[in-house]
């Protein structure tokens, strides 16, 4: 770890006071929840064309249900018992403790910047925690315990013959309170458009930014990676920590090589109390 380095991008960062941080899996990889790319990945294990859109995943569930219905409960399980960590609370005591107007623009569908303590989070892939109707897009939000609940109906159902799985798979899927068509997990599948209300907020945040930090993400997927370049472009002061070089590296002010949890609580240090005598 350069801590000179750090230091030098921490004391230009605490200069300014609109801040839009750009987040992707590797933020949370610390909290137990796997990337999507690189050694353990979870591309590597569930081929994004069969788990990573909704055709490939009808596909699959009616050519073998169990597999699929083993992956929803492992994600569930993954999810569900992540807690946010140090990488996390920094960007949160940024806001809180700096007074900062700090916006977090997340490829993430976890909830560990809003339990970590960030009040505005832009969720440009979507988020698990929001089951959307097929039907009439109506959007319900759902918590951990609702998905612990359905994580035991899965399990209930994971034994019997191909059709029964499939038979127990299709009852399970959520059913909405409004119009009775079927609901999905709200979150961006491969070849779907992102959130329209998500994206332009993220526009307007990100040409408003003084400072971009980029944290955990490899840069693979439009259009989230043009983001730090139109920040850059509008005169934003670009950090990026990463363990490894991506594409922005170049691009950056300044690259801070290592762990989200070990490099954000130093470039943003926490405000010591004031302890009374
Ligand atoms: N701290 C910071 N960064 C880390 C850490 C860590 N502890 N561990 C890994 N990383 C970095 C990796 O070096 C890599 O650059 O996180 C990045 C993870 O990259 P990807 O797996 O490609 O994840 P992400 O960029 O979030 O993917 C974007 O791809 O399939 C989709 O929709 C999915 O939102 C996802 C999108």
């Amino acid at each position: 770890m350069n801590k000179e380095l750090i230091k030098e991008a921490s004391g230009k960062l605490l200069e300014k006071n609109n801040i839009v941080v750009l987040t992707g899996s590797g933020i949370s990889a610390e909290s137990g929840i796997p990337t999507f790319r690189g050694e353990n990945g979870l591309w590597l294990k569930y081929s994004p064309e069969k788990y990573g859109t909704v055709t490939g995943l009808i596909g699959e569930f009616l050519k073998s249900p169990k597999k699929v219905l083993e992956f929803a409960l492992n994600l569930i399980e993954v999810f569900n018992n992540a807690m946010p960590n140090q990488g996390h609370l920094s960007l949160a005591c940024l806001e809180k403790d700096y007074g900062k107007n700090v916006t977090i623009i997340t490829q993430n569908i976890d909830d560990l910047h809003e339990v970590g303590g960030n009040s505005n989070v832009v969720k440009v892939h979507g988020d698990l925690y929001t089951l959307r109707c097929t039907k009439c897009n109506y959007r319900k939000k759902i918590d951990r315990e609702y998905l612990k609940n359905y994580a035991a109906k899965l399990e209930n159902a994971m034994e019997g013959s191909l059709l029964s799985l499939i038979k127990k798979g299709k009852e399970l899927l959520p059913v909405c309170p409004k119009c009775g068509g079927i609901m999905r997990p709200d979150v961006v599948f491969f070849g779907e458009a992102l959130p329209q209300k998500e994206l332009a907020k993220t526009f307007i945040t990100i040409d408003a930014a003084d400072v971009m930090i980029i944290v955990g993400t490899s840069g693979e997927v439009y259009p989230a990676n043009t983001f730090p370049y139109r920040a850059k472009e509008n005169g934003a002061l670009l950090i990026e920590v990463n363990p490894q070089r991506t594409i922005f590296s170049e691009t950056a002010d300044y690259f801070l090589e290592g762990n989200a949890g070990d490099i954000l609580p130093e470039l943003i240090p926490p405000i010591k109390e004031n302890i009374s005598e």
